[in-house]
């Protein structure tokens, strides 16, 4: 084979797979009848919403953004708002599953990245942004709450209490509702515990031994619901003197390579300054020789 042929056949090549792309990149969805007509399952709940709104934060939220808020990526073609009523008119929960199942160019196919009931359940979220969409199940709304801490100094114990309001407007007693807490720290909160409240509402800690505050033994503790879905997401903070003092040396005052001029280590001061003198030594030398050309050439 000479080259020349060679070349026609790579501009072959060339020709038809940017002819698949372009025509892939137009591409439109497919979808069967039947397909739009298929139905979940099971009916959608306000439970399942729930877990599909968590699947598609981890795994759609990336490209399509969060549905109303026209927040997706700007690809081309763009991956699209799921939520706006365009989209919702003029695809049924079947076609819905159908794109996500299947993909089409760069929106990947998720047939086996995610579970039938997962699928389901993004499907249901989606498509929850339709008005006319029905939803079986009471609604859970989030109800107000009210988180009381004290502490206990003797025995370094926190204690929360949880009430909510009823329907009438009292505050009353929250049984069985996790509650969280956590020492603040410079990136993110470590968590020293996790209670569910008693009959009376309370839910207590000790505090650990092996917390370090600050120079003063100071910590901030934040507590909060565990379930912010359901208890809301209001955090008390409480600072206690209960941690082990710790004493943070400023690094940058002591001699250090990451120091600055006036901090830096006595050997490289050494070492600089040898090299700089030398050099400078050695230049005046040559200079010095320089000068002696002359004198040297009359005698
Ligand atoms: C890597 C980016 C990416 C991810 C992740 C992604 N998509 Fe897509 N999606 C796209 C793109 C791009 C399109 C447009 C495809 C086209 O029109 O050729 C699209 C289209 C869609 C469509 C059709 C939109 C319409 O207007 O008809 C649906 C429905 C959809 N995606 C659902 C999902 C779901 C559900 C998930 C998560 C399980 C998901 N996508 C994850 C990129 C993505």
């Amino acid at each position: 084979m000479n080259s020349k042929k060679i070349t026609y056949k790579g501009l072959g090549i060339v020709t038809i797979l940017f002819f698949i792309f372009s025509i892939s990149a137009s591409a439109q969805w497919n979808i069967p009848d039947n397909v739009k007509n298929k139905k979940a399952p099971q009916d959608a709940t306000y439970e399942l919403i729930k877990t599909g709104k968590s699947v598609y934060n981890n795994k759609c939220s990336s490209c399509h953004g969060h549905p109303g808020k026209g927040d997706f990526l700007k690809l081309n073609p763009v991956p699209g708002d799921l939520g706006t009523s365009d989209f919702q008119n003029n695809n049924t929960e079947g076609s819905v599953f159908f794109k996500l199942d299947e993909g089409m160019g760069s929106m990947p196919s998720f047939k086996n990245q995610l579970s039938e009931t997962d699928k389901w359940c993004v499907t249901f979220y989606i498509k929850s942004f339709d008005d006319n969409f029905v939803v079986k199940g009471k609604k859970s709304t989030s109800i107000k709450t009210n988180l009381t801490v004290s502490s206990d100094n003797k025995a370094k114990k926190l204690k929360a209490k949880a009430e909510f309001e009823d329907k009438d407007g009292n505050m009353k007693v929250l049984k069985g509702a996790d509650v969280a807490f956590f020492v603040k720290r410079y990136f993110g909160n470590l968590s020293i515990g996790n209670v569910k409240t008693d009959e009376n509402g309370y839910a207590e800690i000790v505090f650990p031994d092996d917390i370090a505050g600050d120079s003063t033994g100071n910590a901030e503790v934040i507590i909060k619901f565990k379930d912010t879905d359901a208890y809301g997401n209001t955090a008390v903070t409480k600072t206690v003197s209960w941690a082990n003092p710790v004493h943070y040396e400023n690094p940058l005052n002591e001699r250090h390579m990451w120091g600055n001029r006036s901090s830096a280590p006595i050997w490289l001061l050494i070492t600089y300054f040898s090299v700089v003198i030398g050099v400078w030594a050695v230049i005046l030398w040559v200079v010095f020789q320089i000068t002696r050309i002359k004198k040297l050439a009359k005698e």
